[in-house]
């Protein structure tokens, strides 16, 4: 028998390790024994105090991620004709959104360090039909809201921000979410925090708030007083209670995360390690290496070792079936996907399995 595969090797560690303690399970019973489940008095208070975390004035609760990305470009007014300038390195649902609204997503490269979209990219992109950019803070770093910024204002574009991933990452201390006229957050259990499904909107606009609380619910403020069309996409106060647990601990969860991150840093010297922009706040939803040689070899070798990496992403939007007539070409970003690796950062991790991750990426041929 192999070494690697006795019956006293220690277990694997996962790649994430989605929390739902006691204090979760509490909050969630507490819910169903009062009668009050869907849209009541927790998603109120998980909308209030998650505005600390998006530095915004406003916070809508919807059902996921999909639907705050999907719901925030319809409120927009995005629709039919316009075109939305995305990455093609990202979670398949930062384009579906765009074309679930009836928009089409128009695809940027990345810039190599961050993984995040190019500016220079998105300004070569622009045309007259272009409504929107969304940048997508991937892995948990902020992409370069400035630049993004400039070049949105002197194109009169919106900025609708992705921020699925990066739940309290910052840019010069600024939050995430509160860059663009709105941001998309998701509470899918292997995120950063989670509600076990559950997405919210971020944003400093009164009428986009309000017309997100509209679209979510039907059209309607009133009981059967539809203002306009809209869907069903509220959250259950079951989750907005466990979201508000964890929520509850998110700072500490961060912290952890990139004490984590700073100790893979540290001793990783066979590949190359993220980089972190100046003045970003990473909050290592992943902690992404790159290998520039046989990666899908050394993630066989990883997992053989224990430990649970994983590819984000192995095949880029753009050449997905439903995009794949785009015709982009786009380096930097088929580059990426034919070398990213994530290791496990996860707050669970102890000191003996950070130093199990170091020995088994150093164990790879060097870079
Ligand atoms: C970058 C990105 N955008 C959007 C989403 C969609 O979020 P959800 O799964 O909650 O719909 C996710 C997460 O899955 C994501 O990682």
């Amino acid at each position: 028998m192999p070494d690697d595969k006795r019956d006293d090797a220690p277990p694997a560690i996962p790649a994430a390790r989605p929390h739902l303690g006691e204090a979760e399970i509490a909050a969630a019973v507490a819910v169903l024994r009062s009668g009050m489940v869907v849209q009541g008095p927790e998603v109120a208070a998980f909308e209030e105090e998650f505005t600390k975390v998006s530095g915004t004035a406003h916070c809508v609760a919807v059902n996921s991620g999909t639907s705050a990305l999907q719901l925030a470009l319809l409120a927009m007014g995005i629709g039919p004709g316009d075109e939305v300038i995305v990455p093609s390195f990202s979670f398949a649902a930062s384009a579906n959104a765009v074309r679930l609204v009836g928009a089409d997503p128009v695809f940027a490269d990345i810039e190599p360090g961050s993984f995040c979209v190019d500016p220079d990219a998105v300004a070569a992109l622009v045309g007259p039909r272009t409504a929107a950019v969304m940048p997508v803070h991937l892995y948990g770093h902020p992409a370069d809201m400035d630049r993004i910024g400039a070049l949105a204002e002197r194109h009169s574009l919106a900025v609708l921000e992705d921020a699925c991933q990066a739940h309290g990452a910052q840019l010069a201390g600024r939050p995430v979410g509160s860059f663009g006229a709105a941001g998309a957050f998701s509470f899918y259990p292997t995120k950063n925090m989670h509600a076990l499904e559950g997405g919210m909107v971020t944003t400093d606009d009164p009428q986009l708030a309000r017309t997100l609380r509209l679209l979510r619910n039907q059209g309607m403020e009133q009981r059967y007083a539809n203002e306009i069309v809209g869907a069903n996409m509220r959250l259950t106060d079951v989750a907005a209670a466990i979201g508000r647990v964890q929520l509850g601990r998110l700072d500490e969860w961060t912290e952890a995360r990139r004490a984590n991150a700073a100790r893979l840093d540290a001793g990783i010297d066979a590949v190359t390690v993220p980089p972190v922009a100046p003045e970003a706040r990473h909050v290592y939803h992943q902690y992404t290496v790159r290998v520039p040689a046989q990666r899908d070899r050394a993630l066989e070798r990883l997992r053989e070792a224990g430990v649970g990496a994983a590819v984000y992403y192995p095949t880029p939007i753009h050449r997905l079936t439903p995009y794949a007539h785009s015709g982009a070409e786009l380096p930097e970003t088929d580059r990426a996907a034919a070398e990213v690796l994530s290791l496990p950062v996860h707050p669970s991790l102890s000191a003996g399995d950070l130093d199990r991750i170091v020995d088994a990426v150093n164990a790879l041929e060097p870079k």
